[in-house]
C-alpha cells in the first residue's frame, strides 16, 4: 500500500526520493508526490496521479534542487485518486506524508475549522493538527508529538517545515518506518528495499516512537519526548535482489528463482541423512515442544493457503496435535478460545498485514505463544512475535505471492518435522519428508524448466476464457485454492478453487463450454477419487486441464505430467506450474502483471 521516502543530506533530494519511490512501486499505489526544500529554504511540491513516470514528467519541467525532502506513493483510502488528494500535504508551516488511517479525522476536522481544507484526506487534517500545535516556541518534534496524542488510528509519517530546514520528523504507530543512517545523509523509508544501496545501518522505529532526523543521523523519543537509545540494526539484501535480473517481469523472475531461494529457506535446518529437521528461531524449550497439543495457523490470502497445506502435512507428521487454520480478518473478531498448550503460527510474507497483526495481538492477549513465519526481516510481525523463523525467500516484489508461498509451506513443514520428533511421530515419514525437502530445489528447477514452454502454450489457449474452476483433493486442495487466487488476481479471470469432492455439491451447476477446469491430481492413494469430477466436467462441455505426476491414461483436454522423484511434496511442484500458467495468461491478456489493478503488496489497513 502507501509508501514513504525521506532524504536529508548532500545529494539532490529529488533523485533519491524518486529512486526510493520506484523501489516502493511494487506495493501498489495510484498517485505519487514529493516535497523538497531548496537552498533558499523555499518549499516545492510536485504531485501526480498514476505512475512515478508521470511524476518524473512533472519534475522534468521544473526540477527540484534542494537537499531535503519527503516523498509518497498513495493508495487511496479517504478521497478519490486526484492530484489534490495525493501526498505530500501542505498546511501552514507543515509538509506531511502519511501511511495508515486517522480514524477520528472527522472530529479533528471540526475542531480545526479555522483551516481551509483542500483535499478529502485524513492526512491533510493531521497536517493541520500538527500545524495548530506548531506555535509558542514549540519545535516541529513537539508539535508532532502533541498532535499524535490526539490521534486515533494508525500512522507512519514524515514531516518537515521551512522553519527547521535541516530536519525531518518521523513517527510510527502500526505502519513501518525505517531510518537509514548513511555517511552525511539520512534516508527514511517505509520499506527497507528503498534503503538498499545507500546504507546497511538502520533504526527500525517502534510503535509510539518519534525521531528527529538530520544529515548526521537521528534522535529517537517516545511521545512523551523521553529520549531513547535504540541500537541500529543491519539491513539485509542487496540491490540485485530487487531488480528484474533480465526477466520481463518480477513475477516470472520470482517464480523461476524458487530453485535458488529455497536453499536459503532450508539451509542448516534439514538433515536428509539422519532424517531430522530443526529450526532455531522458535526458541521453544523441550518441554514446550512436548507439551504443545494444538496449533493455530493464521494468515491472509496466499499465506492462509500455505498454512492450509502445511496443516495437512502437520496432521500426517504429528499424531497427537490438532491443527486449525484461520483467516486473519475473520479470526481477529471471533470470540475464539485456544486450549492451554496451544501455539500460534503467524504467517505473513510482508510481516505488515493489518489483520494478521491484529490476530497476533489478540492471541498474545490470551497468553498463547506466537511464532512468526515471516519473510520480510525486521517487519512488525517479526518484531512482535514471541519467536519464529524467517522463511528467507528474499525480496518478493511482484504483488502476487509465489516464492514466498513455497518458502512458507517448507518452513512450516520443517517446524512440523521438528515437533513431530518430540511427539512420537513416524520416524520413517519424517525421514522421507526430510529427503524430499533436500531435493526440492533441484526438482523445482527441473519442473519449471521442463514445463515453462508448455505452460505458456496452454496459457495462450485458455486466456480467452472468463471463468475457471480449480479442483484438488487432500494436499492438492490447498493448491487448487492458491491456483485460483493466482489466476484471478493477475489475469482477472473469474476463478474459484474447490475441494474436488465438493463439485457435486454446487459448483458443477456452473460448468458448461464457457468454463475451463484445472484438476490438480496426485498419484497417491486418493488418485481414483480425484479423477471423479473430471468425467463429469467433460460430459458437460467444460474443458479440463490436468496437472499430475501420474503416468496413467487420463482423458482430458490437456495434461501436464510432472516427472519427479518428489511424491509427498508434489503439490508444491504442481503449484509452480499454476504460477507459470497464471503468469502467462496475464501476459497474454496484456495485464500489468507485477502490479495488478486494485491490489497492494502489503495490506496495512483493514
Ligand atoms: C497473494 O498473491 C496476495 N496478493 C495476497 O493474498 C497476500 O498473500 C496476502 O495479502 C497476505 O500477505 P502477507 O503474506 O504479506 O501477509
Amino acid at each position: 500500500m502507501c509508501g514513504i521516502v525521506g532524504y536529508v543530506g548532500n545529494k539532490t533530494a529529488q533523485n533519491v526520493l524518486l529512486s526510493g519511490l520506484k523501489r516502493l512501486e511494487y506495493r501498489g499505489y495510484d498517485s505519487a508526490g514529493i516535497a523538497t526544500l531548496d537552498e533558499d529554504k523555499e518549499p516545492h511540491i510536485a504531485r501526480s496521479v498514476g505512475k512515478i513516470s508521470e511524476l518524473e514528467q512533472v519534475l522534468s519541467a521544473k526540477p527540484h534542487t534542494g537537499h531535503l525532502g519527503i516523498g509518497h506513493t498513495r493508495w487511496a483510502t479517504h478521497g478519490g485518486v486526484t492530484v489534490t488528494n495525493a501526498h505530500p500535504h501542505h498546511v501552514g508551516n507543515v509538509f506531511l506524508v502519511h501511511n495508515g488511517i486517522i480514524e477520528n479525522y472527522k472530529e479533528l476536522k471540526e475542531q480545526l475549522s479555522s483551516y481551509e481544507f483542500k483535499s478529502d484526506t485524513d492526512t491533510e487534517v493531521l497536517a493541520a493538527l500538527i500545524d495548530s500545535n506548531y506555535k509558542d516556541g514549540a519545535s516541529l518534534k513537539d508539535a508532532v508529538a502533541k498532535a499524535l496524542k490526539e490521534v486515533r488510528g494508525t500512522y507512519g509519517i514524515a514531516a518537515f517545515s521551512p522553519n527547521e530546514p535541516d530536519t525531518i520528523v518521523v513517527a510510527r504507530l502500526g505502519s513501518p518506518l525505517i531510518i537509514g543512517l548513511g555517511k552525511d545523509e539520512t534516508i527514511i523509508a517505509s520499506d527497507a528495499s528503498a534503503l538498499l544501496g545507500y546504507t546497511r545501518e538502520a533504526i527500525y522505529l517502534n510503535d509510539g516512537e518519534i525521531a528527529v532526523c538530520n544529515k548526521d543521523g537521528a534522535e529517537v523519543f517516545n511521545l512523551n519526548l523521553k529520549h531513547l537509545s535504540p541500537n541500529p540494526e543491519t539491513i539485509e539484501g542487496d540491490v540485485e535482489q530487487i531488480q528484474k535480473g533480465g526477466y520481463k517481469h518480477f513475477l516470472l523472475k520470482e517464480i523461476m528463482e524458487q530453485a535458488t531461494t529455497l536453499p536459503n529457506t532450508l539451509s542448516g535446518r534439514v538433515d536428509a541423512k539422519n532424517g531430522t529437521m530443526h529450526l532455531g528461531g522458535p526458541n521453544l524449550t523441550t518441554k514446550e515442544m512436548r507439551d504443545v497439543r494444538h496449533i493455530v495457523i493464521v494468515g491472509c490470502g496466499t499465506a492462509y493457503y500455505a498454512g492450509l497445506l502445511a496443516s495437512y502435512y502437520m496432521e500426517q507428521l504429528i499424531p497427537d496435535i490438532t491443527t486449525e487454520v484461520v483467516i486473519a480478518s475473520e479470526y481477529r473478531y471471533r470470540s475464539f478460545h485456544l486450549p492451554k498448550n496451544s501455539l500460534a503460527l503467524i504467517v505473513s510474507q510482508s510481516g505488515e498485514t493489518a489483520d494478521t497483526l491484529a490476530c497476533l495481538r489478540e492471541i498474545k492477549k490470551r497468553g498463547i505463544k506466537t511464532l512468526g513465519i515471516v519473510n520480510v526481516i525486521g517487519s512488525t510481525i517479526a518484531r512482535e512475535v514471541d519467536g519464529g523463523t524467517y522463511v528467507h525467500a528474499g525480496p518478493e516484489i511482484s504483488v502476487a505471492s509465489t516464492k514466498a508461498f513455497t518458502a512458507q509451506v517448507v518452513t512450516m513443514l520443517m517446524f512440523a518435522g521438528m515437533i513431530a520428533s518430540y511427539h512420537g511421530g513416524n520416524a520413517e515419514l519424517i525421514h522421507k519428508f526430510a529427503k524430499e525437502l533436500s531435493i526440492l530445489p533441484t526438482e523445482i528447477e527441473k519442473c519449471l524448466n521442463d514445463h515453462r514452454a508448455e505452460m505458456e502454450q496452454l496459457a495462450k489457449k485458455y486466456a480467452k476464457y472468463n471463468d475457471a474452476l480449480y479442483l484438488g483433493r487432500d494436499t492438492a486442495y490447498p493448491i487448487a485454492l492458491e491456483g485460483a487466487l493466482k489466476l484471478k488476481e493477475i489475469s482477472y479471470i473469474h476463478a474459484e478453487g474447490y475441494a474436488s469432492g465438493e463439485l457435486k455439491h454446487g459448483p458443477i451447476a456452473l460448468v458448461d463450454e464457457t468454463f475451463f477446469e484445472v484438476f490438480d491430481i496426485l498419484d497417491n492413494w486418493l488418485y481414483d477419487k480425484s479423477l471423479g469430477g473430471l468425467h463429469e466436467v467433460r460430459a458437460r462441455g467444460g474443458k479440463a486441464i490436468v496437472l499430475t505426476n501420474s503416468k496413467a491414461d487420463i482423458e482430458a483436454d490437456d495434461i501436464v505430467r510432472v516427472d519427479s522423484k518428489i511424491e509427498l511434496l508434489m503439490p508444491i511442484l504442481l503449484n509452480t506450474l499454476q504460477q507459470l500458467f497464471a503468469y502467462y495468461v496475464a501476459v497474454e491478456r496484456g495485464n500489468d502483471v507485477d502490479q495488478p489493478r486494485n491490489l497492494a503488496k502489503s495490506v496495512t489497513v483493514e
